[in-house]
């Protein structure tokens, strides 16, 4: 499944809000290295501090080179504004600090990256922000875990490490009647397969790190929102003071990596599609995880929310623990780590490494069980991986 975008996105991924005249015309940026800039006079200095020209005053608060990728990030995810960190943690803990106060809530969906689980479930707690998680996709649930404090919804979609896909348009239209602002984190997806402030989510979280990135050589997070007032505060009101800016040169990376965005993701998608269809196959596969299956319990919302489903998948083998930890290591092209989105595919065992942490049996509720895996599709030969799969499942 692959929905033609017919809003020329590669052309937007590519040229949009690149500056018209570069200097020295140059075909690409420059990257602006440099901690902070000059002015001619006093005057020229105090119009810039009062915002009555574009003047750049410090890298910490603006950045020729990080402007570009905040305008382009903006365009490519349909949204007013955006802003550039240094992670998508980044990103994400400046985003929820800008939202809630002391007697604040918010409501986030059971299954989250781990790092946003802990910020939510424990570390907001420690400022009187009440962090509450439910299933999404339990409506009843959720409106019972909303209260006059709820102040903002969280969720990821498709989440990490099961693939479950949320609806986004029904969150958000509780979002309004509620007062709340809703929170999407695009990572798994990307730009190109889904815009969630097209369907009424008001800010977007991005670790860059994945997908945009996309070379597996820089870490990077970006926010975009449906308010221009919204980013500005969040930019030169908690950004600048918590201090996670972005490097102008991975801005430039960043950049770099979002014009082959669509190649890379059609390529990768592909291959993720055969090697599903290879596990759904394989008789030592007890199940496969993957939004784009049409046995999928969100297959609906899948072709109403995403251009197409992906490139990460996860499933379960009919072995032993001890079976498939051989399986893992014994891979030579699925590199063993815990990013995703890079060239190279990449599988992950949730259960002894990025969700360790859990307790057992809530990862059971979860779905994330001791025999699941976690996979990355890159851009290798599909027959390659494929290959590399079934070889190694041979052997054990
Ligand atoms: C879905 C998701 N959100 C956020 C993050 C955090 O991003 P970063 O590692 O760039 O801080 C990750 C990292 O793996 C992630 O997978």
């Amino acid at each position: 499944m692959l929905i033609k975008r017919k809003d020329n996105f590669s052309t937007k991924l590519i040229h949009a809000r690149e500056p018209e005249k570069k200097p020295e015309n140059a075909l690409n940026n420059p990257i602006f290295m440099t901690s902070t800039f000059t002015f001619d006079s006093l005057e020229a200095a105090e119009a810039a501090f009062e915002f009555e020209t574009d003047d750049y005053v410090y890298t910490r608060g603006n950045n020729p080179t990080l402007k570009i990728l905040e305008d382009k990030m903006a365009e490519i995810e349909n949204g007013a504004a955006g802003v550039a960190f240094s992670s998508g943690m980044g990103s994400i803990s400046a985003t929820l600090l800008s939202l809630l106060k002391p007697g604040d809530k918010i409501v986030a969906h059971q299954i989250l990256y781990g790092s946003s689980y802990k910020l939510i479930k424990e570390w907001l707690r420690d400022y009187d922000i009440d962090g509450s998680l439910v299933d999404f996709n339990d409506f009843n649930k959720l409106i019972e875990a909303i209260d006059e404090n709820t102040k903002v919804l969280y969720l990821e979609t498709p989440a990490n490490p099961t693939l479950e896909v949320i609806d986004i348009e029904k969150i958000a239209e509780l979002a309004r009647e509620n007062d709340c602002k809703l929170v999407v984190d695009n990572t798994f997806a990307s730009p190109y397969l889904q815009n969630p402030l097209d369907h009424g989510a008001n800010i977007v979280v991005h670790s860059a790190t994945k997908y945009l990135g996309g070379h597996g050589d820089l870490v990077g997070g970006v926010v975009v929102a449906d308010s221009k007032d919204y980013a500005m505060n969040l930019k030169f009101n908690y950004l600048t003071e918590l201090g996670s800016v972005m490097s102008p040169f991975n801005a430039w990376l960043i950049l770099r990596g979002i014009k082959t965005l669509k190649l890379r993701m059609e390529a990768a998608q592909t291959n993720a599609q055969k090697i599903v269809d290879f596990l759904q196959a394989h008789d030592r596969v007890k199940s496969v995880n993957y939004p784009g299956l049409e046995s999928d319990k969100a297959a609906n919302i899948v072709k109403r929310q995403m251009v197409g489903p992906g490139a990460m998948l996860s499933f379960e083998l009919d072995e032993s623990v001890n079976k498939i930890r051989e399986f893992v290591n014994s891979l030579k092209y699925f590199k063993l780590a815990v990013s995703l989105g890079d060239i190279e595919s990449l599988i992950e065992y949730p259960f002894f490494m990025t969700h360790r942490d859990y307790d057992e049996k809530r990862l059971y509720e979860l779905g994330i069980s001791k025999y699941l895996l976690r996979i990355s599709a890159g851009l290798e030969d599909t027959n390659v991986l494929i290959a590399d799969i079934e070889n190694n499942l041979q052997k054990l």
